[in-house]
């Protein structure tokens, strides 16, 4: 079986193109942008014959028949949305080498005893939405009514958003997979961070998944003028959210040297009515803390608004906190970690064991199999950035690397 460089490249090139001009790289799910990349990719499916189709929860899966009728398909796949000036590697990455394993395979003319899905999920990022993952929970029977009914700025809902993309909200029971369901999936994905590139070590297994916390924080105090409103008056939302920003740093950098350490992030950020001349009344935040103890990240908001009452007492604001998400710290499967390390040992590639940072859609998909990832260097660790970057060479070690896991886990796997 032979992975083709060349081509894997150039479809990662072909996708880049397909990118908001004024702003690379950018393809935000739900917009007209990510559905020319999955008419690009669905074609590209196709091509590698693939029987391809969009299911109820806005996932492009492209599948190929298994040897054995009632084994359970092992799905491979990752997502191909990106975050607002994101990069060309994250998810994008994963969905190539998975159509590029498919291809691999049926040129190579081998038969699987399993049926393949290679997968391209939707809105692994957060998107206007705030919902990260979409697909995948759809896929685990994780999408709830709630989070449907979310809303973005312009006032379509996430239901909308669904059929939007080709999904269908009203049949989402239907099409979610059982646990049990899958034999297995795995996901190629740039590390995101430095350790391979600094080791010089060609590939990770991901040992362990991070948990991600989401809220939305919002801060009230009131609307005044900005010239006539003496100081001692004021009720500044803004300086408000700013003590919970700068105090969540301090939090996190405290846990910085820990066993399971804990980030904590201010990612956006709007206020009310967001003039030079008034003071802010409203401040609305996402904080998002990450860490492998679920324990310490799902507490960490009602731990920091806490922690500043009195301070934002003191300014005569008041925050509050809604939950938007919660997905845990999720281990990868031991026989994925095990086929990965004996993949790589099949080509004769240098591979460690790493813990990943980052959230992906393995989260959800674990609940319906084991699950397993491999992470390949990317250069100075950047990511959600656009001058994220990785070599042809490295991207086809990621895709050799999966195919070769496919080989073993389709012979190993019931
Ligand atoms: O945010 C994340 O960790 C992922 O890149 N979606
Ligand atoms: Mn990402
Ligand atoms: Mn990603």
């Amino acid at each position: 079986m032979r992975i083709d460089a060349d081509r894997l490249w150039s479809d990662i090139e072909a996708l880049s193109r397909l990118t908001e001009p004024d702003r690379p790289w950018t393809r935000r799910s739900f917009t007209p942008r990510f559905l020319e990349g999955r008419a690009w990719l669905a074609r590209a499916f196709r091509d590698a014959g693939l029987t391809t189709g969009v299911d109820a929860g806005g996932n492009l899966i492209g599948r190929r028949e298994g040897a054995e009728p009632d084994a359970r398909p092992i799905l491979i796949g990752s997502h191909s949305d990106t975050v607002p000036s994101g990069g060309r590697y994250d998810g994008i990455l994963g969905v190539t080498a998975a159509l590029e394993t498919a291809r691999a395979l049926a040129e190579a003319g081998i038969a699987l005893r399993h049926p393949l899905e290679v997968c391209d999920f939707l809105a692994e990022e957060p998107s206007e939405f705030g919902l990260s993952c979409v697909g995948s929970r759809a896929l685990a029977g994780a999408l709830t009514a709630d989070m449907l009914a979310t809303t973005r700025p312009d006032g379509m809902s996430l239901r909308d958003g669904l059929r939007f993309v080709g999904g269908d909200p009203d049949a989402l029971a239907r099409a979610a997979r059982a646990p049990g369901s899958i034999a297995a999936f795995v996901e190629v994905h740039i590390e995101q961070g430095r350790v391979l590139e600094n080791e010089g070590v060609a590939l990770a297994a991901v040992t362990d998944i991070v948990g991600i916390a989401r809220w939305r924080v919002s801060v009230s105090g009131r609307t005044d003028h900005a010239g006539a409103t003496p100081m001692p008056y004021r009720r500044d939302a803004l300086v408000g959210a700013a003590a919970l920003i700068r105090r969540a740093w301090d939090m996190a950098n405290a846990a910085a040297g820990d066993a399971q350490p804990l980030v904590a992030t201010f990612g956006r950020i709007a206020i009310s009515p967001d003039a030079a001349n008034a003071v802010p009344g409203e401040a609305v935040l996402t904080l998002e803390a990450r860490c492998g103890d679920e324990a310490r990240m799902a507490g960490f908001c009602d731990a920091l608004l806490a922690d500043r009452a009195d301070e934002l007492a003191g300014l005569r604001v008041s925050a509050r906190a809604q939950k938007i998400s919660h997905a845990a710290p999720t281990p990868c499967a031991p026989v994925v970690r095990a086929a990965i390390h004996g993949a790589a040992g099949d080509l004769g590639l240098s591979i460690r064991d790493l813990p990943s940072g980052a959230g992906h859609d393995a989260v959800w998909i674990s609940r319906l199999g084991p699950v397993g990832m491999i992470f390949t260097p990317c250069r100075e660790g950047r990511s959600h950035a656009p001058e994220e970057s990785m070599t042809r060479e490295e991207a086809a070690d990621g895709a050799r690397a999966l195919a070769r896991t496919v080989l073993r886990l389709d012979a190993a796997l019931a």
